[in-house]
């Protein structure tokens, strides 16, 4: 099997690997690099636990070859927050009880982060709207909701905190 060097700037670092060129990106960045929290739910393209983000924007990984994220920017759910410390959604989820067996939960945090970054507090039913493409077997979407409503909070109040002197 024809086998190609793809690499791609994943959270931040640039990784390389041999891979054949039907390698879907999720597999590269599971398999490949053992950034196993982004996950694989389904084989439809329907579930939404493998999302992350390209250059930016949520995309479901399983959906894209690894070839096709050629020198562009991945972020994983390892690589959200900052080094030692959780995202305002990781957060919240903890707070809120937004998981259950947490299986949905790397895509569905990927997805929030996406959402917020144009909506900065989202209604009920704008959240809701925005994870219409991750699926939850566990939680009744609930909690889900609050967990990014309880990071969206979070992430304007530190925004309007006035710089330290
Ligand atoms: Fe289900 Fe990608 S694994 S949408
Ligand atoms: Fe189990 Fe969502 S917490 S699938």
């Amino acid at each position: 099997m024809n086998k190609q060097n793809v690499t791609i700037h994943v959270n931040g670092e640039a990784r390389t690997a041999n891979v054949e060129a039907r390698t879907l990106l999720v597999h590269f960045l599971r398999d490949e690099l053992e950034l196993t929290g982004t996950h694989v739910g389904c084989d439809t393209s329907q579930c939404g636990a493998c999302t992350v983000h390209l250059d930016g924007n949520a995309v479901k990984s399983c959906t894209l070859f690894a070839v096709q994220a050629e020198g562009r920017q991945v972020t994983t759910i390892e690589g959200i927050g900052k080094i030692g410390e959780l995202h305002a959604l990781q957060t919240g989820f903890w707070e809120e009880h937004g998981l259950q067996c947490g299986f949905c939960t790397p895509g569905m945090i990927m997805s929030s982060a996406e959402l917020l970054k144009t909506n900065a507090n989202p209604s009920d039913e704008e959240i809701r709207h925005a994870l219409e493409g991750n699926f939850c077997r566990c939680t009744g979407y609930h909690n889900i909701v609050k967990a990014v409503q309880h990071a969206a909070g979070a992430m304007s109040s530190t925004q309007a905190a006035p710089a330290a002197a």
